[in-house]
């Protein structure tokens, strides 16, 4: 088939189907996902596609006679029950060891901010104790004869990144751009020897999405735009964590790694997380499984199914990918997990129910919340009705002790006696942090050095600003202790470095002068300042962004590099940051630029590499090249290596080094495109709160600012909940003790003018979960002692409980009341002093909104 047939054939698929299926099968079936119901035609095709696009592979573990023996008769004495139960993967914050001595989970998991008894600072020996006792229930729950041990599976995605002290390597972005497979290879045995110390078997990691869209909040979960280093990276990083075939192939100092998440999650339509990938089988193939051929190939014993759809179809439900595909086609003979209950976004499936999943192929639920039980039951019901085969299950459950015999788990001891466990000087043992300052140096990728400022000598007075300087949790990124990365100060990290602290190392050994201010204020003026900002920390779907431009709207940071810049100061910036960002102006402003990315816990390795030594020599030059295409405008967010049409402002490879000649004007363009300057919609909360706003709950007193998803003072309470995806909604509950209020609040007031001129509404989503019992006011207020309210009980009274609704207010009722909308501090708050409990989702100023849902105030 010739190229261009080939990027027709979505269109040919569906001209085929609606000719000859009609009569066989509805189209809407068949189109939604090779595989789901398949007519013996199509099978053919299946076969056809399959031969042409993908690849049997060559896999370095192979089948063992005796280990498939030994699994049979494992199977042939299990219940169905039992069997159920090794495909159910629920979460430490839903079950109880009780749970798992009478259920026997094949696995459990911790999700990104969960730890043993939901302490932050857990010590390692919490997390031994925590892991044996599982592993002892798993025991206790076995049929006579055969002994299943249970595993532990965790998001160790840059270090073993939920335990307080763990060594925190580079964010894969960063890893991308030193393009050094032995480095990455080293990163992972060591993340593999800190997992073990606190009992856990199985990582997922590494993840091997190939970023088409740069607004994709996981860009920097991904080594690359091109598959290039994707593979080989992969294939390095499962050797790391796994072991060698032959060698130490999961041995005492390796864990089980899982290639995730397939497939396609990087290449969503508009970047969005959990989105639809519309690539054509040609390009999934080339581009986005590149990682599974690498990581694959290298023995990786699990694959994590994705969140993201193929041409509309849910992969967690698509059988041609997971089966046709992946299983028989490539070879793969480990088991498929499922992504944090993304079975229940396959069509007609739910959390508690998917037999679908399990019949496209996945062996194994992540079914965090208490939807486990439901769904234990309701498999083994499908199964005794036929839904499911008895043969899908027998072959789920042989991968699963497949794994688990090649893992070891049988022979080994119990978590609390293998050979690392306890061992705690492992957990950021200085030789670890060592290679994390290696993988920070190699990371940084120079994109502008005017005048051949870097490299500084420490012997001069150094300023250093911004509020990166000395904040390792901004530096970390997302999956940082937390899951989102916030809520962390320099305390959560012992034995880590900001980049500030290495700074101040170099110049204090070579007799030079610091100064810390934030605000880059100084006491005598600095030779020149090192300005550290970016990105704050995000992780999944709450870090998708409309665009590139880099604080648009609120450029606190140019201010402060354009202060500096006034004063005839050189500056340097160091910029972290998930992604390329479009930062014309920054650039403009700096003598010297560094791409940072997230360099992790160590951030020290910074200064190693931006000041030479004492005697003036080069310390470590710059090595770091763009693994990503850095955007010439705010709305270059697709736009990757051998594009037809490439013109990014510094190209996929590019980075300087010492002593060469820095490209970039001073004088790019800082005007934002068109399409940036129209109104578009405000975001407040979108799944998480918008940036510049931050959130805060009060009944009189301070107002505490809500940093976990869960947050209490006397009179309300916050938490957020599940209304389309994880976490994309919250719940006020007001006691009615005292009043109180919530709001989104920022120090910064913006003009919300240009908004009203536009006939904009306040919009958001709500459900009363129970009516008010007085009078609840929703406000907005202004800087210097402005706002307006209005009063809302009419409206919530009259909601059916439990069921959310949309509302729209015009912008006009609150200017009407008195605001003013060009100093807007807080665009939203609600406060009663009854009790009320509301949920809230979606909260945005709509510019034109449509008129029909709107609240007018004449
Ligand atoms: C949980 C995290 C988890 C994440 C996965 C969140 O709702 O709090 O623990 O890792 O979902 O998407
Ligand atoms: C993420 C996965 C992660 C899982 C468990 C999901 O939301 O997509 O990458 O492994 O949560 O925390």
């Amino acid at each position: 088939m010739n190229r261009i047939t080939k990027l027709l054939k979505p269109k040919l698929n569906s001209l085929w189907c609606a000719v000859i299926c009609l009569a066989v099968v509805s189209c809407n079936q068949l189109q939604q996902g090779r595989g789901e119901i398949t007519p013996a035609s199509s099978t053919d095709n299946n076969k056809k596609a399959i031969a042409e696009f993908w690849p049997v592979l060559d896999i370095t573990v192979t089948k063992d006679k005796a280990v498939e023996e030994r699994i049979n008769k494992m199977i042939s004495e299990m219940t169905l029950a039992q069997k159920v139960a090794q495909m159910i993967q629920p979460e430490i914050r839903d079950i109880s060891i009780e749970d798992m001595r009478k259920y026997g989970f094949g696995s459990y998991l911790n999700g990104g901010g969960s730890f043993p008894n939901s302490n932050k600072h857990a010590t390692p020996a919490d997390w031994i104790e925590l892991a044996d006792k599982m592993y002892q229930a798993s025991i206790d729950a076995s049929l006579d004869g055969s002994v299943i041990p249970t595993m532990w599976g965790t998001d160790a995605v840059h270090g073993h990144n939920n335990v307080v002290g763990a060594t925190l390597f580079p964010h894969n972005i960063g890893l991308g751009a030193s393009r050094n497979t032995e480095l990455i290879e080293q990163v992972a045995k060591i993340t593999a020897r800190e997992v073990m110390v606190t009992g856990i078997d199985w990582v997922f990691a590494p993840t091997v999405a190939v970023v088409r869209d740069d607004r994709w909040g996981r860009t920097y979960e991904g080594y690359s735009e091109d598959p290039e280093i994707v593979k080989s990276y992969a294939a390095a990083i499962v050797k790391g964590l796994q072991g060698s075939v032959g060698k130490d192939f999961l041995g005492d100092e390796q864990v089980i790694s899982t290639v995730k998440h397939f497939l396609g999650d990087g290449g969503t339509v508009n970047g969005d997380d959990q989105g639809d990938n519309i690539a054509s089988e040609e390009q999934l193939f080339n581009i986005h499984a590149q990682g599974y051929i690498g990581g694959l190939s290298a023995g990786a014993q699990s694959v994590m199914a994705s969140f993201n759809s193929w041409h509309g179809v849910k992969n967690h439900g698509n059988k041609y990918l997971l089966s046709d595909v992946l299983k028989e086609r490539m070879g793969f003979d480990g088991f498929v997990v499922g992504d944090w209950n993304g079975h229940g976004q396959v069509k007609n499936c739910s959390n508690e129910s998917c037999p679908q999943a399990i019949n496209a192929g996945l062996d194994i639920f992540m079914v965090p919340t208490n939807a486990w039980k439901p769904l234990y039951e309701n498999t083994i019901a499908q199964v005794n009705k036929g839904e499911i085969s008895q043969s899908r299950i027998d072959d789920a459950v042989r991968r699963i002790l497949r794994v688990k015999v090649r893992a070891g788990l049988f022979e080994k001891p119990s978590p609390a006696k293998r050979v690392l466990s306890g061992k705690t000087e492992v957990i950021g043992a200085k030789a670890h942090r060592g290679v994390a300052k290696q993988a920070v140096r190699e990371s940084l990728v120079l994109l502008k050095n005017n005048s051949r400022l870097l490299p500084l000598s420490p012997k001069q007075r150094i300023l250093v600003a911004g509020d990166g300087a000395d904040n390792i949790g901004k530096q970390s990124g997302g999956w940082t202790i937390s899951w989102q990365g916030t809520g962390n100060n320099n305390d959560d990290f012992p034995g880590g470095t900001s980049i500030y602290d290495g700074i101040a190392t170099a110049v204090h050994n070579a007799g030079g002068e610091i100064e810390l201010s934030e605000e880059g204020r100084f006491k005598q003026k600095p030779d020149v300042a090192i300005v550290v900002f970016g990105e704050e920390p995000y992780a999944e779907g709450h870090g998708d962004i409309d665009n590139l431009a880099y604080q648009r709207g609120n450029k606190k940071d140019l201010a402060l590099l354009k202060r500096l810049k006034e004063q005839n100061i050189p500056v340097v910036s160091i910029f972290i940051s998930g992604r390329p960002m479009w930062v014309n102006a920054e650039l403009n402003t700096s003598d010297a630029f560094v791409a940072a990315w997230l360099p992790g816990s160590e951030g020290a390795g910074i200064a190693e590499v931006i000041f030479t030594k004492a005697s003036g020599e080069i310390n470590y030059d710059f090595i770091g090249k763009l693994s990503f295409s850095w955007p010439a405008h705010s709305q270059q967010y697709v736009v990757n290596r051998f594009d037809a049409d490439y013109q990014p402002l510094l190209p996929y490879g590019f980075g300087l080094k010492y002593g060469q000649p820095s490209t970039l004007s001073d004088q790019l363009s800082e005007e934002l495109n068109i399409a940036d300057k129209a109104l578009r919609k405000l975001e407040i909360y979108q799944a998480a709160v918008q940036k510049p706003w931050e959130s805060f709950i009060s009944a009189g007193d301070t107002p505490l600012a809500i940093t976990s998803s869960v947050e209490n003072i006397s009179a309300i309470s916050f938490q957020t909940i599940d209304k389309q995806v994880q976490e994309d909604a919250f719940r006020l509950t007001f006691s009615g003790n005292k009043t109180a209020i919530f709001s989104f609040t920022s120090n910064f007031p913006e003009d919300l003018r240009g908004y009203v001129e536009t006939n904009s509404s306040l919009t958001f989503s709500y459900r009363v979960d129970e009516k008010p019992s007085h009078q609840t006011l929703l406000t907005m207020q202004c800087e210097g002692d402005c706002s307006g309210s209005l009063d809302m009980n009419s409206i919530f009274e009259a909601a059916p409980i439990g069921k959310w609704q949309v509302h729209s207010i015009d912008l006009k009722c609150f200017t009407n009341a008195g605001v003013d909308m060009a100093k807007i501090t807080t665009p939203f708050s609600i406060e009663t002093s009854g009790t009320l409990q509301l949920s809230l989702a979606d909260i945005a100023i709509t510019p034109n909104d449509n008129k029909e849902a709107i609240q007018h105030c004449n």
